[in-house]
């Protein structure tokens, strides 16, 4: 190692989009090793609008593993962060940067701290995929500062231990979640199933509906859910693994009615299940549920499907149009239902500066 007197620090920063899924993650069968119930599937998002950004460093003057989550200093003692460190740093390579006067053995790697300062450029917490985008990028940052020679897909099964749905945030366009089947969890890993340029008429506008941080955390929700819901053992052994198949040819084919169709269906049953749970959880609000209307009323009016819905587990709405000229008039209709200034103001439907407005113009 270089010379502790040197006091060097080493950094990296990565940047990575969060991820909606459109058949979703709910349930797990494993708890530690994050395990799903079923397999699911996502649109990973332009970073350009919602995404985290995570700067690491290490020096040998770091005399303990810390985090700042949005300028906030947070515990990172809990086994999700303690796995995603203990994955990456047992696959730490060495790293001989003569001109920096730099040389870090693979010895060296399990003494060494690093320093985590993570930014959420969207609401935290708030059912927008904080979790994905959070793990996705902090262990994406960790293997490159830590010389890690794994793919995407083996990172996106050490992500997966620090949120679930984390694993697909590691790759664009859309991507599946297979849950695998070993109980070491070695296969249940995210592969992306087609690019972000297969699809590229289609538009995600976002609905802020609330950015208040949400009552029910995935974690506790779903686990929840696992031991009180009849209706999610239906929805994972029999609807699931039947939708997933059809939703990967619609993607294939770019079918958006099909697409539409199963996308909206999925969040349905996804907040079924949610109720379903005893105590029931209830993510969407009034809001969510006039959304749901506006866009069924207009797919009903139309005869064919022109934007599809979908909720995460909070109240805001996530809604992909087939192409630009259905966004901007989804725009259009959404101003008009919720006019700004108004009591049903949706003035922060469209993320903080606008830029998913900007794309739909
Ligand atoms: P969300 O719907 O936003 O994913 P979750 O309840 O699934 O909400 O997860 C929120 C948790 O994810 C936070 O409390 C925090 O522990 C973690 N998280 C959020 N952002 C980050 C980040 N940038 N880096 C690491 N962890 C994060
Ligand atoms: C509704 O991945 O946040 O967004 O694995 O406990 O961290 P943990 O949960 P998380 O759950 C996501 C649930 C969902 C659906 C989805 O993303 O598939
Ligand atoms: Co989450």
């Amino acid at each position: 190692m270089a010379d502790e007197s040197q006091k060097w620090v080493l950094m990296v920063t990565a940047q990575t989009p969060t991820n909606i899924a459109v058949i979703k993650y709910w349930g797990k069968r494993d708890e530690k090793l994050i395990l799903p119930v079923n397999d699911s599937i996502s649109v990973t998002l332009d970073p350009a609008h919602l995404c985290t950004t995570t700067t690491v460093s290490v020096s040998p003057t770091f005399d303990q593993d810390r985090m700042w989550l949005n300028g906030e200093e947070i515990s990172i003692s809990g086994g999700r962060f303690q796995s995603c460190l203990r994955e990456i740093r047992s696959r730490a390579t060495d790293i001989d940067d003569k001109e920096k006067g730099i040389n870090i053995t693979k010895k060296d790697w399990e003494k060494l701290h690093v320093h985590i300062s993570s930014y959420n450029n969207f609401p935290t917490a708030a059912g927008l995929a904080s979790s994905a985008a959070g793990f996705a990028c902090l262990v994406f940052a960790l293997g490159k500062l830590m010389n890690v020679k794994e793919d995407h897909s083996q990172l996106s099964a050490i992500a997966r231990q620090g949120s679930g749905s984390a694993c697909r945030s590691l790759y664009g366009g859309f991507v599946k979640w297979i849950m695998g089947k070993e109980e070491k969890g070695t296969d249940s890993l995210a592969v992306q199933l087609a690019d972000e340029k297969h699809w590229d008429e289609l538009v995600i506008v976002i609905a802020v509906v609330s950015s208040r941080q949400k009552e029910t955390s995935s974690t506790t929700g779903m686990r929840d859910t696992v031991e009180t819901s009849l209706l999610l053992q239906h929805r994972a052994k029999e609807v699931v693994p039947k939708r997933i198949l059809k939703m990967e040819e619609a993607i294939k084919n770019r079918d958006f009615a099909s697409f539409a169709q199963l996308t909206c269906t999925d969040s349905n049953q996804f907040h079924a299940v949610c109720l379903d749970t005893c105590p029931p959880i209830f993510y969407m609000n009034d809001t969510s549920h006039r959304i749901i209307s506006l866009v069924e009323k207009w797919n009903k009016a139309e005869g064919t499907p022109q934007v599809a819905y979908t909720f995460d587990a909070g109240p805001n709405a996530v809604l992909i149009a087939r192409n630009r000229k259905t966004a901007a008039l989804l725009i259009q209709k959404l101003l008009f239902c919720f006019p700004p200034n108004s009591d049903a103001d949706l003035s922060s439907f469209v993320l903080g500066d606008k830029s998913i407005l900007k794309d739909a113009g």
